[in-house]
């Protein structure tokens, strides 16, 4: 295995990928951010220069299991203290399994002002070898022209009292360079689709064309074709499409965001859904036809999809944790997000660096202060349950694991019935699931890997909210913890996380 460097200079870059001018946060001087490539056993080194001047930053990798190296998974105020301006900081990890990851700031409701991009780890044993000729990364993601500490601001304001997020503005695809995809007719592509969303879920479809599904996250599934996929923010879907050989034109590809509501519900007044035409070009001489518009968005239920190698379910658990999800206000009246009752509030001193620093009592979650902490015990299988108070879907995604997802039913299900049902046997696995509307989502997975870990809604202003709990997992293992001298360097700095309305 070999060894992946990057020296990265976090900056301000002026760009406008909807035609609207607004500074985002881009890399050495460009955006969009340039993507990670590895292949399965390789380190990846990320030399990081925060040269923004007026904000603190930091990367996480979103779905590497960081097994080893818990003090490189990037959450400021859980792993680590964010980096000032003027620093800099080394993230270094292998990447253990394939697929199609991405990155991003994990700090203050960053990543929404432009700071991420794919990650993408290539698997020398890929099932799907030869089964293909070219790849394709496609990015979507809602779009904002505000900056989001700005947007911030009026979402935790005491006046927001529906806990409205920030609306986009737009929708866009590579950050605003994906209209034009093109093919050549025979030739079968693998697509690795990422949804860089802050908020909203992208529905997409291809005209004429099938997508064979054959990776949710970065796992294998049994493959399933599909003429709709849903995906949310944060998730990722690979899938092969054949150019189609039949008449000399090109194909449209359609993609919506919606507010993760069914689509019936279109009561917001806001502009949703937004839409987004883009083309499977095989024919540089034909037009651009603007056919087959889309009047009924049905994606397909990837809560039957089964896992590729034939895993049955984990079990029986050792731990429960239910986690019932509501809006609410904290003390002064702030709006929050909630789990069972308590917002997450950010923490100066990383909840890893407690761990690692408070001998026996790590394992009594009262240490922690408000981060809603469960202490897992090494080598234990671990069942999550996610009741969903809301009407609308929210994909909950846990770091350092992947999890099986053992039940996702219906929206308007209600909350889970306290019990375990007869759940499939091939369950497959993910790094982010989306719970339905008033209902839940049952995952289980199992705890082989010491750290701390987020629990979280990748809604991005869900975050800022509070809607997040910590897994502190293997708390005997974390006692022996030792730091890199930039991460401690990054905490004396005073690089403190941004307090929100805690
Ligand atoms: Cu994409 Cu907490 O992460």
């Amino acid at each position: 295995a070999g060894t992946v460097t990057y020296n990265w200079d976090v900056t301000w870059v002026w760009a406008k990928p909807d035609g609207y001018g607004r500074p985002v946060i881009g890399i050495n001087g460009q955006w969009p951010c340039p993507s990670i490539e590895a292949t399965v056993g390789d380190t990846v080194i990320v030399n990081l220069n925060n040269k923004l001047n007026n904000q603190t930053t930091g990367l996480h990798f979103h779905g590497i299991s960081q097994k080893g190296t818990e003090e490189m998974d990037g959450p400021a105020g859980v792993v680590q203290c964010p980096v000032p301006p003027g620093s800099s900081f080394k993230y270094q990890f292998v990447v253990d399994a394939p697929g199609t990851y991405w990155y991003h700031s994990h700090n203050m409701g960053q990543y929404p002002d432009g700071l991420r991009g794919p990650l993408i780890v290539q698997d020398p044993n890929d099932p799907y070898k030869g089964k293909y000729d070219e790849e394709v990364v496609l990015s979507v993601s809602d779009w904002y022209h505000l900056q989001s500490l700005d947007l911030m601001r009026g979402m935790l304001s005491p006046t927001n009292t529906r806990f409205a997020p920030p609306f986009p503005d737009n929708i866009t695809v590579n950050e605003g360079l994906g209209s034009r995809v093109n093919f050549t007719k025979g030739k079968t592509y693998r697509i690795r689709m990422i949804n860089f969303s802050a908020l909203a879920s992208a529905m997409i479809h291809f005209d004429s064309h099938t997508m064979s599904v054959i990776m949710n996250d970065a796992s294998y599934i049994k493959k399933e074709d599909a003429y709709m996929l849903r995906i949310a923010p944060a998730q990722r879907y690979d899938f092969l499409i054949s150019a189609i050989d039949r008449d000399k034109r090109n194909y449209p590809f359609l993609i919506s965001l919606d507010y993760n509501r069914d689509y019936t519900n279109s009561t917001l007044g806001v502009r949703w859904p937004l839409n987004y035409t883009g083309y499977l070009v095989m024919d540089q001489t034909q037009p651009l036809n603007k056919v087959d518009v889309v009047n009924k968005w049905k994606p397909i239920d990837d809560s039957h999809f089964k896992n590729n190698d034939g895993s049955g379910i984990l079990g029986p658990y050792n731990q429960l944790i239910k986690l019932d999800f509501k809006f609410c206000l904290d003390k002064n009246g702030y709006p929050r997000a909630c789990f069972n009752n308590l917002t997450y509030i950010d923490q100066k001193v990383p909840t890893l660096y407690s761990a690692a620093t408070t001998g026996n009592s790590n394992t009594n979650p009262t240490i922690y202060g408000q981060v809603n902490p469960f202490i897992l015990k090494s080598g234990g299988i671990v069942q999550i349950v996610v009741n969903n108070y809301d009407e609308a879907l929210h994909p909950f995604h846990l770091h350092g694991h992947n999890f099986q997802v053992l039940d996702r039913p219906k929206s308007g299900t209600g909350p889970w019935p306290g019990r375990d049902t007869n759940y499939a046997n091939t369950p497959p696995e993910r790094d982010t699931v989306t719970v339905n509307g008033n209902s839940y989502v049952v995952i289980r997975f199992k705890a082989d890997n010491p750290g701390v870990w987020l629990f979280h809604c990748h809604i991005e202003w869900h975050v800022e909210m509070g809607l997040t709990a910590t897994m502190i997992e293997g708390p005997d293992t974390l006692q022996s913890l030792t730091f890199p001298d930039d991460h401690i360097n990054a905490c004396k700095a005073g690089g403190t996380p941004y307090q929100g309305n805690a």
